[in-house]
């Protein structure tokens, strides 16, 4: 009998939190569902406003490659003093210098104050252009 003590109060918790308008026979399956759709729920919120795909294809372009590509793995965190998107201060002086400066650079490969930026962002097989574009969006979120 002690086993079914849990399933009882669990009964007793819905009872209470879902109301007792709702057939008794019901409350499993909506409680079941709420569950279910819950994270999903959650999750939406957070994945907007990474997921928000700028209007310019250029940097839309630019975006999944910093997306796909790992310029995100240093980046977004911030390691071994990569600039973090958006951080307008880590990013006034390197925007001021011109985003063509910035893009030979990044497809060079360089080591600054901060630290080490490779070639390409360590993938070779990027063009030019996807370079130029995931760095024409980086400069763009921290104008
Ligand atoms: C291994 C880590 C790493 C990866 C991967 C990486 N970066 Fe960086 N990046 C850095 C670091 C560190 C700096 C800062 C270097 C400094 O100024 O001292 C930097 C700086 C930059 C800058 C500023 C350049 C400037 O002139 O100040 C741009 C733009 C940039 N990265 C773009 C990219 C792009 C685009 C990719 C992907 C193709 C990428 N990075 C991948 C570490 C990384």
């Amino acid at each position: 009998m002690k086993r079914f003590l849990p399933v009882f109060a669990v009964g007793m918790l819905c009872l209470g939190a879902c109301g007792l308008e709702k057939p008794p026979a019901k409350l499993e399956f909506p409680e079941s569902k709420e569950e279910a759709a819950a994270p999903a729920e959650t999750a939406a919120p957070a994945a907007a406003p990474a997921a928000e795909t700028p209007a310019d294809p250029k940097l839309a372009a630019g975006k999944t490659v910093y997306e796909s590509k790992g310029c995100n793995g240093c980046h977004d965190a911030g390691m071994m003093g990569a600039p973090k998107p958006g951080d307008k201060a880590a990013w006034k002086d390197r925007i001021a210098q011109g985003e063509d400066v910035m893009t030979k650079k990044s497809i060079d490969g360089f080591t600054g104050k901060a630290g080490m930026m490779p070639a390409r962002g360590g993938n070779p097989d990027l063009t030019d252009e996807e370079v130029a574009n995931a760095v024409a969006y980086l400069a763009s979120l921290a104008k």
